[in-house]
């Protein structure tokens, strides 16, 4: 196999990456540059703001990509970049600065899909550690803040395929996550705060029912039967059961205080949240992921089940989550299936899974013409 060095580029959302992969599994540099405290007073991205802050991040981080990894614009062999999906001014910054470089280092150019960057970010790492005997069919569950897909994977030589079977209806599981943190007054982005403090409250404080999209409803009318049965996911009613519970039991005052005393403190650590978080908003945050989790486990494993599939891939930012890690290892355990998910670092969005999944269409030499533009809402065939 011809090994090739490539510097991928990443500006979809809100972080922007560049990375240099050797040959799809080594990883030579990885850098991201955050935009959260941009967006933090805000409660969540502003795309505006999101391109103006990757204009400004996209020469450094390049730089120091390629400086981390001991290479130059000439010695790489090629560059990967995003297409979509993602916010378009976002994907735009990268594009056009991918585009810029390719033209005037006369090197090839590779457009790749987000989605199918965060499952490579399992196979890169899968083929770090030399442990390459994958079994396929594989699923593979994308949960960011943006998605959550399921994706059957299936690999002929060097030529990936996916097939859809499940997605959200209406939110994304990180989403919730972010518009609950949010609607506690514990800030933004808010899925790593309540994985923090989830293991201090009692997840059986509250009961939530989550989607109630039945079996047999999974299937979707508008196709064919041979098409397979569908696993949906759909998080907007946990997200109005929280805002429910929190009229009821009349908690908007002390999140108001909540608020401003996080707003005063420069980054929270965990004894700053705990401070300001008493046993019952502990209890809803605990009871909130647990039916998250119980949720996306159990219909990744119901339609792991139907699907007869022999490996399980969890990647996107929410695969970051402990308790989701903890009860996928556990739960797919006891089924005997094999479960992979990516360091916590490459969990969330970077370019050194972009870079990844750029290797196999390298070799297959799958590149693009310099009139290619963004897909915003680009989906993963
Ligand atoms: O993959 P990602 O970085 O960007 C998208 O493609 O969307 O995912 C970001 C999402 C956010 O919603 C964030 O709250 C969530 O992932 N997230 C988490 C955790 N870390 C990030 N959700 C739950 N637990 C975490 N530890
Ligand atoms: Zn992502």
């Amino acid at each position: 196999m011809p090994d090739a060095c490539i510097l991928g580029i990443e500006s979809s959302c809100d972080e922007t990456g560049a990375a240099v992969v050797r040959s799809g599994q080594q990883i030579l540099s990885n850098v991201v540059a955050s935009q959260i405290a941009t967006h933090q007073p805000y409660g969540g991205v502003v795309p505006e703001l999101a391109s103006r802050e990757h204009l400004r991040a996209i020469v450094p981080v390049v730089r120091q990509a390629l400086a981390e990894a001991g290479q130059t614009y000439e010695s790489v062999d090629a560059l990967a970049v995003t297409q979509g999906p993602g916010l378009a001014g976002a994907l735009l910054v990268g594009i056009s600065f991918a585009k810029a470089l390719a033209f005037a280092l006369e090197k090839p150019l590779i457009a790749v899909n987000h989605l199918e960057g965060h499952i490579h970010a399992v196979l890169l790492e899968q083929r770090q550690s030399g442990d390459a005997a994958l079994q396929f069919p594989v699923l593979a569950l994308v949960v960011s803040g943006g998605h959550t897909h399921l994706y059957l994977a299936r690999r002929e030589g060097d030529c990936w395929t996916y097939e859809n079977i499940g997605r959200t209806r209406d939110d994304a599981a990180g989403e919730a996550f972010d518009k609950v943190a949010k609607l506690l007054g514990l800030g933004y982005p808010g899925g790593p705060v309540i994985d923090r403090l989830a293991p201090h409250g009692d997840p059986a404080a509250v009961k939530f029912q989550t989607s109630q999209i039945k079996h047999r409803d999974r299937r979707d009318r508008n196709l064919p039967q041979a098409e397979g049965a569908r696993f949906d996911f759909s998080y907007s009613g946990i997200k109005t059961a929280v805002l429910r519970y929190v009229e009821t039991e009349n908690l908007k005052p002390s999140i108001e205080s909540r608020r401003q005393a996080l707003a005063g403190t420069d980054k929270p650590a965990l004894e700053d949240y705990l401070k300001v978080c008493d046993r019952q908003t502990l209890g809803l945050v605990a009871s909130f992921q647990r039916s998250m989790v119980e949720d996306l486990v159990a219909k990744t494993l119901a339609a792991a089940q139907e699907y007869d599939v022999q490996t399980l891939f969890v990647s996107g930012g929410v695969a970051a989550n402990r308790e989701l890690r903890s009860t996928f290892e556990r739960e797919a355990g006891m089924q005997g299936l094999p479960v992979f998910f990516p360091s916590r670092s490459l969990s969330t969005d970077n370019a050194a899974m972009i870079a990844a999944a750029a290797f196999p269409k390298f070799l297959r030499k799958e590149f693009v013409a310099m009139d290619f533009s963004a897909e915003a809402g680009m989906v993963l065939k």
